[in-house]
């Protein structure tokens, strides 16, 4: 076998299948879906995505930073995936003077690939269903907990087992709410190396004015480089490693997209939901996400402010913002989406017919009778602890840089003193990115907010003294700006010297620090005790609701939830209809660059190099039937974030694109899928192309990759 992907020519001549297909499957099953793929227009077989055997798709692809997806597309270990999911490593190579986020970076040579601390990336060797080995011994067990004990033995005892076996690392992750399990052994490398990233203004062009919105004109694309021993094999940074050999890399397909076009998504979708209650459904609607998007509109104002009036803190506040914005603007689409699915409704809806299913049967109404009725008695008690769970979430736990050097400086204290030196580093690099300017701003801000929409709190002791002053954001600026937490000398002289009866009195005198740990004492103590209890009784009604749904439903086909696990989506290139009247065409072209540049806003501007490009039309043996050049188009894959830097395949099994997001109107698709407006997003392999070729002038990359003209 060689190193490409294997190609079968199959064609199956069968009736025309509808485009949008919901569900993200597991690699290994898709015999009960290739039929349906290849009715669809695919070529290959299920063997050519998924093999132990040969070389196959899998092998070309990673998990990458544990977030993202990335493919391989050459030999010599050279991979692709979003420039947003290289942003973070493109944003610490920057400053002031190299500000490669503002010009972009390009090595010209293998010795100017950057190495990335903390980046690694994943390959996936092999999967199996180990359900039964991990239930082993669970049918006996009367309480939840206890099988939940064995259950975790089961899985210590089969993954080393694996690890000893294959010398793979080993994992175990339950599907179905744990219903089944499957064994994944994988490899990981660590020296991974930055090699080309566009500027802002094309990896990210449209900013968040364009994020999650059709249509896009976005180059969201990065180049990394794998490296490894001489071996081949995973090897920590060293200069003396060497470009990684993958089993298998994908060709570029340059000769064009049409609508109706088979596509696979083939990537890492982190999390969906499709199987909640009601309930559930509820509390997301009409409490999590309007909470969250509040507090972020809070937080992101703040940051925006200072990010525009100076530009070390535009460097610094980049990611934070990038992933702070992303989210707050996909949970404004997914209520928006939800409420015109009408899905609470219809949930309810399939509860009756699942009621009246259990009860049409004694022994079902035994094992499932009393599921909907727990759910009935459980919700109201968890909607309150669920919202005080969120805000304590987004006020607190991560709405504040300065929490995290609070936690720091909490458990310097108990750390090996073998571990002085990471703690220094760990030091730097929460200062790294940090403002005490900015962050006091967001603490007293998204502080007073908390006090003010919990008000139970209030009544208690430690902030009471706090929440009863006139002025609290005086007084919360204050204890702050004084706080030896937000300055990286005092920190450093108490990790220097972390046990000292000083350092112990200077936490003790210290107001910030005293308010937080009240803070953190009182959430863990009220609602994350709380939380934890009725989570844990929800998940458990949640698990034996799956599993009766898959009883339900036996016979039929019936996808897990995505659980960043690898797996396939299949669909179609297609535009669709997002509101009554109007329709949008699958794909953009250059000239909507030059279109939205004209309008003047910052999210639009681009470089005059590119905008010389454009007005050249110089796309060379990019450009499209119609004389321009392509740049993203839509498709009916069901993707989630963690697809973002997905490979998109055609038929053929060739790469075509690099999925990045989705259109606005199917954003509820991680709970509530719409065949007709849900689409993905995808970056037009033969813009990125151009923009390394004729933007870059980074040739020599060109001639690593395998290009089908
Ligand atoms: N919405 C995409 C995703 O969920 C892209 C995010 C990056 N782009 C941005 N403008 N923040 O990750
Ligand atoms: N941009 C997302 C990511 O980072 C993908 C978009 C989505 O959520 O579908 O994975």
């Amino acid at each position: 076998m060689t190193k490409q992907i294997a190609f079968s020519f199959l064609l199956f001549i069968l009736p025309f299948a509808s485009g949008a297909r919901e569900g993200m499957w597991i690699p290994t099953l898709l015999e009960q879906n290739i039929a349906e793929m290849q009715a669809m227009g695919f070529e290959l077989t299920e063997e050519d995505i998924y093999s132990v055997n040969q070389s196959s798709m899998k092998d070309a692809i990673v998990h990458f930073g544990g977030g993202c997806t990335g493919e391989l597309i050459s030999a010599e270990g050279l991979l692709v995936t979003n420039y947003h999911c290289g942003y973070s490593e493109i944003q610490s190579h920057s400053s002031v003077e190299n500000d490669y986020l503002t010009n972009g970076f390009w090595a010209s040579s293998r010795n100017e690939e950057l190495p990335n601390k903390g980046l690694s990336v994943t390959f996936l060797i092999s999967i199996e269903d180990v359900t039964d080995k991990v239930l082993d011994g669970t049918g006996k067990l009367a309480s939840p907990a206890s099988v939940d004990s064995l259950v975790a033995i089961n899985m210590e005892i089969i993954k080393r087992d694996a690890k000893e076996k294959s010398g793979y690392d080993a994992n175990i992750k339950p599907f179905y709410e744990g219903n089944q399990f499957y064994l994944f052994l994988t490899e990981t490398f660590t020296d991974v190396r930055l090699v080309g990233a566009p500027p802002s203004s094309i990896g990210k062009f449209g900013g968040d004015t364009d994020n999650w919105v059709w249509p896009r004109h976005t180059g969201d694309f990065s180049l990394f480089r794998i490296y490894a021993g001489k071996d081949n094999k995973p090897a920590n940074y060293s200069p003396e490693n060497i470009p990684y050999a993958p089993r298998s890399f994908f060709p570029i397909d340059i000769t064009g997209i049409e609508e109706g076009d088979f596509t696979m998504v083939f990537g890492y979708p982190g999390t969906t939901q499709q199987y909640l209650p009601s309930h559930e459904v509820k509390i997301i609607l009409e409490d999590t996400d309007p909470d969250r998007v509040a507090i972020r509109d809070i937080k992101l104002d703040i940051l925006e402010r200072h990010m525009e009036k100076d530009d070390e803190t535009r460097i610094k506040y980049a990611a934070k913002h990038a992933s702070t914005s992303n989210s707050w603007k996909k949970w404004q689409g997914e209520i928006i989406g939800l409420k015109r699915l009408k899905t609470i409704e219809s949930k309810k809806e399939e509860e009756k017919e699942f009621a009246q299913w259990v009860a049409s049967d004694t022994i079902r109404n035994e094992k499932f009778g009393n599921i909907l009725p727990g759910f009935d008695s459980l919700y109201p008690i968890f909607t309150p602890i669920s919202k005080a769970y969120t805000y304590y979430l987004e006020c607190i736990y991560r709405g504040t840089d300065v929490f995290r050097n609070f936690q720091f400086a909490e458990k310097v204290g108990s750390m090996a003193s073998t571990q002085q030196e990471v703690t220094m580093a760990n030091i730097e690099d929460l200062f790294k990115d940090y403002s005490k300017e900015v962050d006091c701003e967001v603490f007293v801000k998204l502080t007073s907010k908390y006090f003010e929409d919990l008000p139970n709190l209030a009544n208690t002791p430690p902030f009471a003294g706090i929440i009863s002053q006139k002025d609290v954001e005086k007084k919360l600026r204050n204890l702050y700006m004084k706080s030896f937490l937000c300055d990286k000398k005092s920190m450093l002289a108490m990790a220097a010297n972390p046990s000292s009866a000083k350092t112990k009195q200077k936490k003790e005198a210290d107001e910030l620090y005293r308010l937080l740990e009240a803070l953190k004492q009182n959430f863990s103590s009220i609602t994350n005790i709380e939380y934890w209890d009725v989570k844990q009784q929800l998940n458990a009604l949640q698990k034996r609701y799956v599993n009766a749904l898959l009883e339900l439903n036996l016979g039929k086909q019936m996808y897990p939830d995505a659980n960043s696990t690898l797996r396939v989506s299949y669909g179609k290139v297609e535009g669709f209809e997002p509101r009554n009247g109007v329709k949008f065409r699958h794909y953009t072209t250059i000239d909507g660059i030059a279109e939205k540049a004209a309008l003047g806003i910052d999210d639009y501007h681009i470089d005059t190099k590119l905008q010389e490009l454009i007005t050249k039309k110089d796309f060379g043996r990019y450009v499209a039937t119609d004389g321009t050049l392509p740049v993203c188009f839509t498709a009916s894959n069901h993707t989630t974030g963690g697809n973002s830097g997905s490979p998109v395949i055609n038929a053929k099994g060739h790469l075509v694109g690099i999925n990045f997001d989705r259109c606005w109107e199917g954003t509820m698709s991680d709970i509530d899928f719409d065949p007709e407006k849900c689409r993905n997003i995808s970056l037009d392999m033969r813009y990125m192309l151009f923009i390394i070729e004729k933007y870059a002038g980074s040739s020599h990359l060109m001639s690593e990759m395998k290009i089908i003209e």
